[in-house]
């Protein structure tokens, strides 16, 4: 079966981790820090924090944002579900605004829409690998003293007017997981533009451990002291995945050239045939396109979807809109709350998207879905 992504992996990145398992330091290492800076620096220079997941990326996130019970956060449906449980599991509220019909980011007239004084959050979604539109939303947020928040698990490399993913909201999570644009194994991190709330997310997934001097409230009870002022988890990356994260690094220029070459093929291929739309791509943005989402017309996605997996081609649909989940659906969130959210899900489609899927893969998947439709 042709997957619809998964990772790359060279001899150097194997190179890199096996020098890991050959040194002092699994975790809490030199690669950690090494990896920590060097997504920074991809993200705009600002201090990134690593971690396990995608998921724990959004619990840190939201916990460092100081989200919890009384608050509202604003969100899309259009998404995996971690972006929104994140913020329920603290105890917020969750808000779903719909999504623009053609690229299935979140609408900022709809986030306005549904915007109140308690709203501490505005979580918007890079679907399949292109920037939100975080110009439009960061004044809406500074209106009520709230935050922005890019859930970047698909577009990390991407970039919007120029500035890099990790520079257009106040907060950008990534994930690492091995479809993504690049991988750790497992992994994630954080990037925020506000040293204190960085320093909030390094904490939260370091046990909440305090170990400057300058901010003991305790006496110093000799050179073993650290305190706790806040709850923490333990969310922190291992070397082993920082050094393969660092040895996938150096090759995002040629992941996202190659992901950009296979999605060109696609759409030349199904620009203006029947019962298809392509994906639409917003101006100012250069994705890093980590979905292909076509759209399938005419009630007619199970059929397609179930006869490219008979032909041996590993699609996907992503996503079931998030208030649809059972866990949602019991607090009382209705399905038609959100209309283009759910017509964008009934048509979506993931085609395979990967840098090592070959221009022969690429046209398998072409042939077959045009029979399909034809
Ligand atoms: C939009 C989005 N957010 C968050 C996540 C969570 O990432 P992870 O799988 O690394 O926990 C994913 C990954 O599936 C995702 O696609």
């Amino acid at each position: 079966m042709l997957p619809y992504g998964r990772q790359s992996i060279s001899e150097q990145d194997i190179e890199a981790v096996t020098a890991v398992l050959r040194g002092d330091w699994l975790t809490t290492g030199p690669a950690v820090t090494a990896f920590e800076n060097a997504i920074s620096e991809l993200a705009g220079g600002h201090r990134a924090v690593s971690c396990t997941s995608g998921t724990a990326a959004l619990h840190i996130a939201y916990a460092a944002l100081g989200v919890g019970p009384g608050d509202e956060i604003v969100t899309t449906p259009m998404t995996f579900v971690a972006t929104a449980s994140c913020a329920a599991i603290l105890g917020a509220t969750v808000v779903f605004a719909d999504v623009d019909e053609d690229t299935a980011l979140i609408d900022p007239a709809a986030v306005e829409a549904v915007m109140t004084e308690r709203t501490k959050v505005i979580a918007a979604v890079d679907y399949a690998g292109q920037a939100a539109e975080y110009d439009v939303l960061q004044p809406l947020a500074d209106r009520v003293g709230a935050r922005t928040l890019a859930d970047a698990a698909h577009s990390v490399g991407g970039t919007a007017d120029g500035r890099p993913v990790g520079d257009l909201a106040d907060v950008t999570t990534m994930s690492f997981f091995p479809t993504k644009n690049l991988t750790t194994g497992e992994g994630g991190a954080v990037v925020c533009k506000d040293l204190a709330i960085a320093q909030r997310a390094h904490e939260f997934h370091f046990i909440g451990l305090v170990r400057d001097p300058s901010r003991f409230e305790l006496a110093d009870e000799g050179p073993w002291h650290q305190e706790v002022h806040e709850y923490g988890v333990n969310y922190r990356l291992t070397d082993l995945g920082a050094a393969l994260g660092l040895s996938q690094l150096t090759r995002m220029a040629e992941f996202k050239r190659r992901r950009a070459e296979i999605t060109a093929r696609y759409n030349a291929a199904f620009a203006g045939v029947d019962g298809l739309r392509t994906p639409v791509q917003r101006d100012g943005v250069d994705p890093m396109w980590h979905l292909y989402p076509i759209r399938i017309l005419g009630g007619r996605r199970r059929e397609v979807f179930e006869g490219l997996r008979a032909a041996g081609i590993g699609v996907q649909v992503n996503y079931i809109p998030v208030y649809w989940h059972p866990v949602f659906a019991r607090q009382g969130y209705k399905r038609g709350l959100c209309p283009n959210a759910e017509q964008f899900y009934a048509e979506e489609l993931s085609l395979p998207l990967f840098p090592d899927l070959t221009d022969s893969d690429a046209d398998r998947v072409i042939e077959t879905l045009l029979r399909l439709v034809g």
